[in-house]
């Protein structure tokens, strides 16, 4: 059996590395991401690891047919780049890694919020400055304020463990009720609610075409004045320019980013001596109460090593026999 990774970092090749001495499988490890000038290079191989925030195109996937390749896994959990017409077409079985670590995107978003409220990016600001004094930056406690949880996956609930060990209240809205969840009584009815009754909402939903700008100025405006958001999700959720209105007349107190909607070539990218193109993105840059990272919530050690094993367990249980764990049913 020979597996074929694209995309691969340095910082991913240990735990392949280790995979390859466990399962004595060859894994050929290419650094460029997948696309249709070097899926070439999958020929004679059997299956095919890819990970990337750009979308997979159909030509891709007609190769691999074409090779005999009906093995794709990848190392993340969104699939919202996959062409979904072009795999059922080319019968190619999808995995992905939906739990590499709930815990790494919970821990930066509620670490954000905690920076948010004390206020932290503004004192550093002032302090650089010479300005030491605290007012005007007094901070709020998230003990005393209510977190609304869209989205009560893995993600989600992580995160609810850890805003109930600051003692937040927690209420939850998802249209696929966790039974747990659902007898500690913290699902509100709709949306509204949560826009209504949260001090701070946090977005851990997929990206899908119903939720294309959940966060438009309609939303914004049922939201209590100064509320927080946070969105390690997906950057489509939130409508960028609906957020600066939101941001500029005070309604939105603070922003927690690890995604943005327009972050493929501006994220993960170094952009050291040039200006980033994109007068919304620095628009919020700009901002002492809007905290971005650039879609790296995921990047710890143990996410990334869950990311490679997980993905080529998923890919050689495709090969040997047809089925995987975590099969992505598009259905
Ligand atoms: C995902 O797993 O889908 C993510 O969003 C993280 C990715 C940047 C590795």
């Amino acid at each position: 059996m020979k597996i074929i990774a694209y995309g691969i970092r340095d910082d991913e090749k240990p735990y392949l590395d280790e995979w390859v001495k466990d399962n004595s499988v060859e894994v050929k490890a290419v650094a460029e991401l997948l696309t249709e000038d070097n899926i070439d290079l999958a020929k004679g191989y059997d299956g095919v690891v890819a990970y990337q925030q750009k979308p997979y195109t159909d030509g891709i996937f007609k190769k691999m047919d074409e090779f005999g390749i009906h093995a794709f896994s990848l190392r993340n959990v969104g699939v919202d780049n996959v062409p979904v017409e072009s795999v059922k077409k080319y019968n190619i079985k999808v995995s992905n890694v939906p739990a590499y670590s709930p815990s790494a995107i919970a821990e930066l978003s509620v670490t954000a919020l905690m920076a948010l409220l004390r206020r932290l990016p503004r004192f550093e600001n002032k302090m650089a400055k010479g300005d030491f004094r605290w007012a005007p930056d007094i901070a709020q406690e998230l003990n005393e304020l209510t977190v609304g949880v869209v989205g009560t996956g893995r993600i989600g609930r992580a995160a609810m463990d850890i805003f109930k060990g600051f003692g937040a209240k927690v209420i939850g809205y998802d249209v696929f009720r966790n039974p747990e969840l659902e007898k500690e009584g913290i699902y509100v009815d709709s949306l509204d609610d949560i826009y209504k009754q949260a001090d701070v909402i946090t977005l851990h939903v997929p990206a899908l075409k119903d939720n294309y700008h959940m966060l438009n100025d309609d939303a914004f405006g049922k939201m209590k004045d100064g509320v927080y958001i946070l969105n390690y999700a997906r950057g489509t959720l939130i409508d960028t320019d609906a957020l600066i209105r939101a941001l500029d007349n005070g309604k939105v107190a603070g922003a927690g980013l690890d995604t943005y909607e327009n972050e493929v070539g501006i994220f993960d990218v170094d952009h050291k001596g040039e200006k980033i193109n994109d007068d919304a993105f620095n628009n919020l840059y700009a901002r002492d109460n809007v905290l971005i990272t650039p879609h790296a919530a995921f990047y710890t050690t143990k996410a990334v090593k869950n990311m490679v094993q997980i993905s080529l367990n998923n890919n050689k249980s495709f090969i040997e026999n047809g089925k995987a764990d975590n099969e992505v049913s598009f259905d």
